[in-house]
Formats: C-alpha cells, structure tokens, sequence
C-alpha cells in the first residue's frame, strides 16, 4: 500500500500554494479551475485577485461577464470563465449560494466534471473520492506497470477504481494533492526523478526500468496519403516551375509540375499531347524519362510521388513559340541559373 509512504512524503515536501492556506469549497473550485491546463506559476497572480473581486458564488453569478473575462485575461481558454459564472448562477439558484459536499451534487453544476467534483469534494470537504487526472493516471500506471492509454474512458475507471483503494478516510485531500505534487515535481512525463521518489520501492515500472514506456502511447493513426506524378519539363535548357498559392500546404514555395494520381508513362505522353498540342505535328516523341518513386511525409499527410524528366522536341521557331505558349499556360520556364536560386519545395527534393 502507497498510502503512507505517499503521505509521509507529501508532508515533507508538499508544496506552498496560496490556495492551500485558507480553503473554502469556492476558493477551491475557482483554483481548480484556473489550474486545468495552466501551469501553477501562471494561476499564482490570478487566483487572489479573482477571488477579492468575486469572493463567493453570490457576487461571481452576479457579476458582469466583461469584468469576469477582464480578471481571467491573461489565463487562457475563457470557457472556463463563462462557465464559472454559468456554474455560479447554478449554485444561487440550486443550492442557496453554497457548493454541496456531494460528489454526485457537484457533478450537476455547469464546468464541473469528475476531476474537479472529486478534487473539490475531497479537498473542501474531506470526502474520501480520487480526484483523477492526468498527473494521477500516469503515476497509477507506473506503479502498476499498466500500459493504458490516459485518453481512453477505461482507463479512468481502471485507475478511479486503483486510488479508490488507496485513499485514506482522514487524508483523502492531502492525499489527492500528494499525487498532484508527485505527478507535478517528481513522476514527471519526460526524465522522472525515481531517485527522489517516495514509491519507488512500490513502482513496477522503475523496477521493470521501463518508468516513460507508461502510460501506453496512443497509436498514431496512419496519415492520409496522396498520389502525385511529378513532371519535370524541359524546355530547351529551360525547365518549367509553379509558384504554390500564398496559403496552405508549402505555400508561396516553387515546385515541378505536379499532378494528381501515379501516372505511367503512356499516360504522361497523353497528358503531354494534350497539353502541347503542338508537339502532334512534330515527327520527334517527347522524351520521357523515369525519375522513381519517392516519399514525403508531412505531419498530417503524406505524399507519394513519381518523377519523369521530360525533354520536349524543339524544332524550329515556330514549334518553339507554340510550346513555350503552352508552358506558359501551366507555369513558367525558367533558365538553370534562376532555377537553382528558387525556393522549392523540399518535400520535391528528389526530383530536383
Ligand atoms: N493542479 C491541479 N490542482 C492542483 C492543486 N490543488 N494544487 C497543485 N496543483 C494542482
């Protein structure tokens, strides 16, 4: 059992934090609120001067909306804010301007979901119920080498279920925030410091020396992938490049001839004598020229190309005018010098 050890520990090194000096369920609910997603040091200056100019739920329901998000400028995610005062109102008119003790109660207050009703029930009013986030889930898989995945719903219940059995009827708020501290200075995500851990000893995943392979990683999902050909097309010494749109995917940046699909090379003299209608009149073939296969991999997709080089037959001045019209049409043929001073995509660097 944790429990001990956890506490012994938490009384030595907890942490001073203004809202653990004089705490009333109010006070708790409005720091709880402004610590999820915010870091401890941000919240520090916020949570006095919210709570002198809101010092109960009866003056936050009544308060100005501008003056609330006003005092909450700074913090981030103003939802909370809207909803601290939907919540406010909920508890005038549904519990005579008192939060309930009641876990179930508190759930049924707007903003108020299974984490802050068990930290704030246990917390304010020393109800032995965890108070379960992402801190908690992370230290219970460790200590139990489980390799769950914290966004996953089961995983709540699994590890509500763990601290449930571990959370001590005279301590359950000291022992909610032990965790939080655990989690917050020592069974960090990244490099935990086990040498200075109270539950090493207890820890399955230090023993295993596997502490960051837990919690479980979600699997990535496999990104969306795009066929491209690519084209790059001679004109003479001239080669023909687009600049991309000024938003979006590689914006503003050069690239070859891109088109949708892995074409073969029938289908890219096709495309070539649709294009370069001309180039039927002359007795040469374009020359065609396989460039390969190559991947690129952008955060959210991922983009497989094949490349041709292409030499189109210039004969005579007139052949030429008709093909350089065309280009025009599709991009701009630009001499060797100025293509290799262009800024181009990288995700085309094999090509060019
Ligand atoms: N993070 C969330 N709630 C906290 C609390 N009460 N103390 C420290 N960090 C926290």
């Amino acid at each position: 059992m944790i429990t001990s050890d956890l506490l012994s520990w938490f009384y030595a090194h907890r942490r001073d934090l203004p809202w653990r000096t004089s705490r009333t369920p109010y006070s708790t609910w409005i720091s709880e609120a402004m610590l999820q997603q915010t870091r401890v040091t941000t919240v520090l200056d916020y949570y006095p001067r919210f709570l002198e100019r809101f010092p109960d739920p009866k003056a936050l329901a009544g308060a100005q909306e501008d003056l609330v998000l006003k005092t909450w400028e700074g913090l981030g995610y103003y939802s909370r804010a809207r909803n601290l005062i939907k919540g406010a109102k909920y508890v005038c008119e549904n519990f005579g301007g008192e939060l309930p003790s009641e876990p179930d109660l508190l759930l049924q207050i707007p903003g108020i979901g299974p984490y802050m009703s068990g930290a704030i029930a246990s917390l304010a009013f020393d109800k032995p119920v965890p108070a379960v986030d992402g801190n908690c889930i992370r230290i219970y898989c460790r200590l139990d080498a489980l390799p769950l995945v914290p966004s996953e719903g089961s995983t709540y219940k699994e590890i509500h279920s763990r601290v449930l059995k571990d959370i001590p009827e005279d301590a359950p708020g000291d022992f909610n925030e032990a965790l939080m501290d655990l989690g917050a200075t020592v069974c960090t995500p990244k490099s935990p410091k086990c040498e200075a851990c109270p539950l090493s000893d207890s820890c399955s995943a230090f023993l295993l020396g596997k502490q960051e392979d837990f919690p479980a990683k979600k699997q990535k999902k496999e990104s969306p992938v795009e066929e491209h050909t690519i084209l790059k097309i001679y004109l003479g010494d001239k080669i023909l490049v687009r600049k991309r749109p000024s938003t979006g995917l590689l914006a503003g940046l050069y690239e070859l001839i891109d088109l949708p699909g892995t074409m073969t090379n029938k289908q890219v003299k096709n495309w070539l004598l649709e294009n370069f209608p001309s180039l039927a009149e002359v007795k040469d073939e374009p020359d065609i020229r396989p460039m390969g296969k190559s991947r690129h991999i952008f955060s959210h997709l991922r983009w497989e190309m094949l490349g041709y080089e292409i030499h189109l037959p210039v004969s005579g001045r007139k052949n030429q005018k008709d093909l350089s019209a065309c280009a025009c049409r599709l991009g701009e043929p630009v001499p060797p010098d100025e293509y290799d001073k262009l800024a181009f995509a990288s995700a085309l660097r094999a090509y060019r």
